[in-house]
């Protein structure tokens, strides 16, 4: 099922949990018949085609009204799959086997031999790719073939975390949707590029540049968020304005304003919040990892409430700290 089969159709909707071998089953079968497949991965839920299908990726642009020119990740089981699409460098080589299966990746240089559609790479000679865990690895396992996987939201759309997200924004537009329950980090992917020897990050998400750094005794060089809004990005996709709510957000709220929705951390009550519409905790205990894994909920929650601004109490910045501070700054960015 396409965009352009009846709007009244809703994705069918399979657990994992209730029957693991049905889900698996049934996501190749769509796969093969080159449809589209919202699958769970531990960053947030990607919409998935076969990567090596032209039409097959052609549908995952129309179904996300993604532009032509923003390349997708293809996801790989693992880096033996990943070496028959790109020339990785031992740095390149380092990291993969350092951190996949999970939330990295990697830029590379394309090789001439892959067999990946051009449309997924919008025409770069470069391509993206990642090793996810859990049920998306054992799907391309048994797939055979890389799959490319935006993340399942309409395009410049908060990215889902758990499968009602997918069926609200998407549930009209696709065939078929995997619930394998809450994502565990919550974050899209870090993504790197290695040139001559230096790690570069293009988009800071679920691996912490502290895990890069540790592992690969590098110093990760960073071009600052703020450089890149409305500029060129070296991510086409990192566009100021993106993960955008209905709701305005206002940063750095160290107070609340009557009838606003209130997202904050580590259990410091902000004063009015009493006044709030709702207020969420990322983490009353201030964990990053579990803020992390809440944020885009919480957003998608606090503008399901249907307020007109969303306040969004300080955050801390190290760690996983600095990609929701990325996410956020575009969600707020004027559209
Ligand atoms: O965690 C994730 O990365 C999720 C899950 C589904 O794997 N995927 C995801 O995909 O976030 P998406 O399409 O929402 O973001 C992919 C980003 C875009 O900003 C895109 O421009 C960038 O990756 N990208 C893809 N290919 C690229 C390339 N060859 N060079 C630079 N950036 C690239
Ligand atoms: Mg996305």
């Amino acid at each position: 099922m396409t965009v352009s089969s009846n709007a009244a159709q809703m994705a069918e909707i399979i657990a994992i949990d209730q029957n693991p071998e049905q889900a698996l089953a049934r996501a190749l079968a769509s796969l093969k018949a080159a449809e589209l497949v919202a699958i769970p991965t531990e960053t947030v839920y990607g919409l998935a085609a076969d990567a090596t299908n032209s039409r097959a990726v052609q549908r995952i642009y129309e179904a996300k009204g993604r532009p032509s020119y923003n390349p997708l990740i293809c996801h790989v089981s693992d880096l033996a799959m990943a070496q028959r699409h790109a020339h990785f460098d031992p740095l390149s080589r380092q990291l993969a086997t350092a951190f996949w299966p999970g939330p990295l990746t990697l830029v590379l240089p394309l090789r001439a031999e892959s067999t990946i559609a051009s449309q997924a790479l919008a025409g770069l000679d470069t391509i993206a790719m990642r090793a996810p865990r859990g049920f998306a690895g054992r799907l391309i396992d048994a797939f055979g073939r890389p799959l490319a996987a935006p993340s399942a939201n309409r395009s410049g759309r908060i990215s889902p975390t758990c499968a009602a997200h997918v069926e609200a924004d998407l549930g009209q537009r696709i065939g078929l949707i995997v619930d394998g329950g809450a994502c565990t980090i919550g974050l899209e992917s870090t993504i790197l590029r290695v040139e001559d020897g230096t790690i570069r990050l293009l988009r800071p998400g679920g691996l912490s540049l502290g895990e890069i750094e540790a592992a690969s005794g590098r110093k990760v060089v960073v071009k600052s968020a703020e450089s890149k809004i409305g500029t060129m990005p070296q991510a086409p996709g990192m566009l100021a304005s993106h993960y955008a709510p209905r709701a305005a957000l206002r940063l750095e709220a160290r107070e609340v304003h009557p009838g606003e929705a209130l997202i904050r951390f580590g259990g410091v009550a902000i004063p009015g919040e009493d006044k709030a519409a709702t207020v969420l905790d990322l983490s009353p205990s201030g964990d990053l990892a579990e803020a992390a894994r809440n944020l885009f909920s919480a957003l998608h929650a606090a503008d399901a409430s249907g307020v007109a601004t969303i306040a969004i109490a300080p955050i801390p910045r190290h760690g996983l700290g600095q990609a929701m501070a990325d996410r956020l700054a575009r969600a707020a960015a004027p559209r």
